[in-house]
């Protein structure tokens, strides 16, 4: 379903140049729950911004369904995003002045996509357990629940690709297995996850775990189901 060949970015710094993503090839199957972790500054979020199209890398290509990213417009690309692909920023990004519920339903002014886009928005604020805020402004909200808003936003148009930042960075184990778990419920419909963290127990999830490493992207683990952290979170 969606392929990168060969991906490298090139940083100068201080007139030196470095590789922050060196090399790296992955292909995502649909259904997949992919999880990566590495050390802050190896790369991630660089390889991240390249594979959701908001950067381009340096030399490589990336093929979703077929198409070739450096085929595509820029304009095609936001569309891919805005539709098939949903990226979650590690930095945060959500509409001060738009409510909680505008928010979430900001992929339906894009993509007349749902029938009932505020039925399909409160439906994932409970999913992810705000729905008590839906009528609030974000900045009269916390990290972790205005991390929360940019989730239930990245699945409003069930994607075929959630790619996710340090989804789980501002929340304590308990919603972080919540959201774990309605990632894993996407996965179980089909959805592909990419997902970057720092955090343990979320690191236990998906089906295939790498670790970034200067910019190289190794191979950690690959199992045939997703294995759940579950149990282990619970009884802590
Ligand atoms: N625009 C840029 N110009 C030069 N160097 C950059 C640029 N963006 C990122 N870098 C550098 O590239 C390296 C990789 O950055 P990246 O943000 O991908 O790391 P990361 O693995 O996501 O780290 P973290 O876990 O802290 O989020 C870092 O050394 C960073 O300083
Ligand atoms: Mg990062």
């Amino acid at each position: 379903m969606f392929e990168a060949i060969g991906l490298k970015k090139e940083y100068e710094r201080d007139n030196m140049s470095f590789f922050a993503v060196n090399d790296v090839s992955i292909h995502i199957d649909k259904g997949e729950f992919i999880c990566v972790t590495g050390r802050s500054g190896s790369g991630k979020s660089t390889l991240l911004n390249i594979l959701a199209g908001m950067s381009s890398p340096t030399s490589g290509e990336i093929v979703f369904r077929g198409r070739k990213y450096s085929s595509l417009t820029d304009k095609e690309l936001s569309a891919l995003r805005g539709t098939k692909i949903s990226y979650i920023m590690q930095r945060m990004s959500v509409l001060s002045n738009f409510t909680v519920l505008q928010n979430v339903t900001l992929p339906h002014f894009f993509n007349k996509w749902h029938s009932n886009p505020e039925g399909r928005a409160r439906f994932l604020l409970e999913q992810v357990e705000i729905h008590h805020l839906a009528r609030q402004y974000p900045p009269s909200l916390s990290d972790g629940e205005i991390r929360r808003v940019s989730i239930a936003r990245a699945l409003f148009n069930s994607p075929e690709l959630l790619i996710a930042d340090e989804p789980t960075s501002d929340l304590d184990d308990e919603t972080t297995l919540g959201i774990m778990r309605l990632f894993e419920s996407v996965v179980d419909t089909g959805t592909s996850v990419l997902m970057v963290t720092h955090d343990s127990s979320a690191a236990s999830f998906g089906n295939r775990r790498y670790v970034m490493n200067s910019g190289v992207l190794n191979v950690l683990t690959q199992t045939s189901h997703t294995e759940k952290a579950a149990s282990t979170l619970i009884n802590q």
